[in-house]
């Protein structure tokens, strides 16, 4: 349905995140109300609980919050850290910004490494402020993975192995808000202590639940960390979770809608999920690049696959050209945030998401480059409806030999 009822045909919604909710989850949800401490929720919660630890690639416990991922950054914060401990925290844009300023308000004392909004955290400056840190003052290392407000994807084994290099036992706590369930991320494998995930992104979910993956370092931790906590307590929650229950009401149908997209995720497979992501951000750039509009990540090492910012042109304005793609094609995409604001707009391309839908999303912006009086060269399309077309060849090759 449009956004706009005047309007036939689907809104476009092509921000990154929250995502469009396949209809399949949709009706997942749309259910009578349950007793969540009767049995037949129990039997919901054991699978999801259970289940969800697939899409952070751990064997560990997840713990879902019925809150936006905000609440998740809190929680890893505040059940592994103490009143004025020193965290070190990488500026790689406005969410790393904005988890900065909670973990201020929390009490704690941020070494914020400062970053240019077009690159990762950086592995070699983490290992230099852990190396300095012979005190072992420093607890936490936390990295956003996918910065959602300019399209970089940081380096979480590089930064891991940097972590390693300098013998020091700080937890490591990433953000994989709008990296879970699109891009490639290994909570176990990459020794991550707390992931930090939300339900309105790669998950394809509605916004209203978040997670945190928790190693057993992360959980030792918890029990001498003093951050006062309540809501956000683990033990609780995980002690709940043996009986597929909560200690307080949790959102049951969202749990519903998860169910269903673990069903999706899992059918599909991990693997061809991140390739399906991959190719994507790839005709993306190969779009903006044909268009003559610049890519903000600057190190193609750390392209995000969940979505691209692209810079305008000078003496023009993103959310003049935004508005114009709004009211003649009834598409949403992402706006700049604070200092990129009306220099940068975002195209989402994570979810419930193909190949068509990546040909309609960015035909809307060529002619929206157009309508707008922006600077540009004609056939981004056709070189992104190219690669799409040559990559689906070769899927048809390999299903052949097969
Ligand atoms: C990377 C990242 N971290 C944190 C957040 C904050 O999550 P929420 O808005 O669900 O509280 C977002 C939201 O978009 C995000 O993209």
């Amino acid at each position: 349905m449009s956004a706009n009822p005047s309007r036939a045909g689907r809104h476009f919604l092509q921000i990154p995140g929250p995502t469009n909710v396949p209809d399949r989850v949709l009706r997942a949800i749309d259910r009578p109300t349950i007793d969540h401490r009767g049995p037949e929720f129990a039997r919901l919660g054991r699978d999801v609980i259970d289940r969800v630890r697939h899409v952070f690639q751990t064997a560990q416990p997840v713990v879902i919050y019925p809150a936006s991922g905000t609440g998740a950054w809190e929680a890893a914060l505040a059940n592994t850290l103490s009143p004025g401990d020193r965290v070190l925290m990488a500026e790689t844009g406005h969410f790393a910004s904005l988890w900065k300023r909670l973990a201020e308000r929390l009490g704690l004392a941020p070494d914020f490494l400062a970053g240019d909004w077009r690159h990762g955290a950086d592995p070699e400056a983490i290992h230099a402020a852990l190396a300095d840190d012979r005190a072992h003052a420093i607890k936490a290392v936390c990295v956003v993975h996918n910065e959602t407000s300019t399209g970089v994807t940081s380096r979480i084994p590089d930064i891991r192995r940097a972590i390693d290099r300098a013998r020091h036992p700080a937890l490591l706590l990433v953000d994989t808000i709008s990296s879970l369930g699109s891009i490639d991320y290994r909570h176990d494998e990459w020794g991550v202590d707390v992931t930090v995930g939300g339900s309105q992104k790669g998950l394809m979910l509605p916004p209203g639940l978040s997670f945190n993956a928790v190693s057993e370092k992360a959980r030792a931790a918890s029990t001498h960390a003093r951050l006062p906590r309540s809501y956000w307590a683990w033990d609780d929650i995980l002690e709940s979770n043996r009986h597929g229950t909560w200690p307080y009401t949790p959102a049951t149908n969202l749990l519903y809608g998860l169910q269903a997209a673990l069903d999706l995720l899992m059918a599909e497979g991990l693997p061809a999920v991140f390739a399906r992501h991959n190719r994507f951000a790839e005709a993306t750039r190969r779009a903006a690049r044909a268009w003559g509009l610049e890519i903000l990540c600057q190190d193609p090492e750390e392209y995000s696959s969940s979505l691209t910012a692209l810079l305008m042109p000078p003496g023009h304005d993103a959310d003049k050209l935004r508005l114009a793609i709004l009211e003649h094609f009834d598409m949403s995409l992402g706006m700049g945030l604070t200092k990129l604001k009306g220099k940068v707009f975002r195209i989402g391309h994570l979810g419930d998401f193909n190949d068509l839908t990546l040909a309609g999303t960015l035909a809307g912006v060529e002619m929206g480059l157009e309508i707008a009086g922006v600077p540009h060269r004609k056939g981004g399309v056709a070189a992104a409806m190219e690669y799409l077309a040559s990559e689906a060849s070769k899927a048809k090759g390999v299903r052949r030999a097969a």
